[in-house]
């Protein structure tokens, strides 16, 4: 009888060493865990990925290029037409076609005193190809 009293007595300290070094290692496995915790965050500050757009890449080159409109607009001041900001803000909240406007079939929406300024450039838009014509549209829309 003694013999069996023992043998319960050291699963008993058994159970409690081996609960003890549960708890023990309980942190560590948080510790490894924390790190993925902070992946998930810098995935999700990675969006300007998700804005880069050709056609629009494709019309800044044109309007810095060929375009020339760079001479008169640039993105947030308005130097002698309105800035890139304003005229996409415009168009955004009247959901109106800047490729129809260029093609000069469209009245003016943003600085309709100012418009002859800009009536010039319609020699130059209305050579454009669709494509050209919206690529300047997404460029200047993602302002
Ligand atoms: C000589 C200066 C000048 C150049 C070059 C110029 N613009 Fe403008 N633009 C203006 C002025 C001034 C206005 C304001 C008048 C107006 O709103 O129509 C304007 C207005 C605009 C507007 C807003 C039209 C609206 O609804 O009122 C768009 C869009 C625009 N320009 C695009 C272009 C593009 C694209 C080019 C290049 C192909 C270009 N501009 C080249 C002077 C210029």
């Amino acid at each position: 009888m003694k013999k069996v009293k023992l043998s319960f007595a050291a699963l008993a300290v058994l159970a409690l060493v081996s609960c003890g070094d549960k708890k023990e290692a309980e942190p560590f496995g948080k510790a490894t865990e924390e790190p993925v915790a902070t992946e998930t965050t810098t995935e999700t500050v990675s969006e300007p990925v998700t804005e880069s757009n050709p056609l629009a890449d494709q019309g800044k080159e044109i309007f810095e290029g060929k375009g020339t409109c760079v001479s008169c607009h640039q993105p947030s001041t308005k130097v002698i037409g309105p800035s890139l900001k304003d005229i996409s803000a415009t168009y955004k909240a009247k959901d109106a076609s800047i490729v129809t406007f260029l093609k000069g079939e469209a009245d003016p929406l943003v600085d309709p005193t100012q418009f002859e300024v800009m009536k010039a450039n319609f020699a130059i838009t209305k050579q454009m190809t669709d494509e050209e014509l919206q690529s300047l549209e997404a460029y200047i829309k993602s302002f």
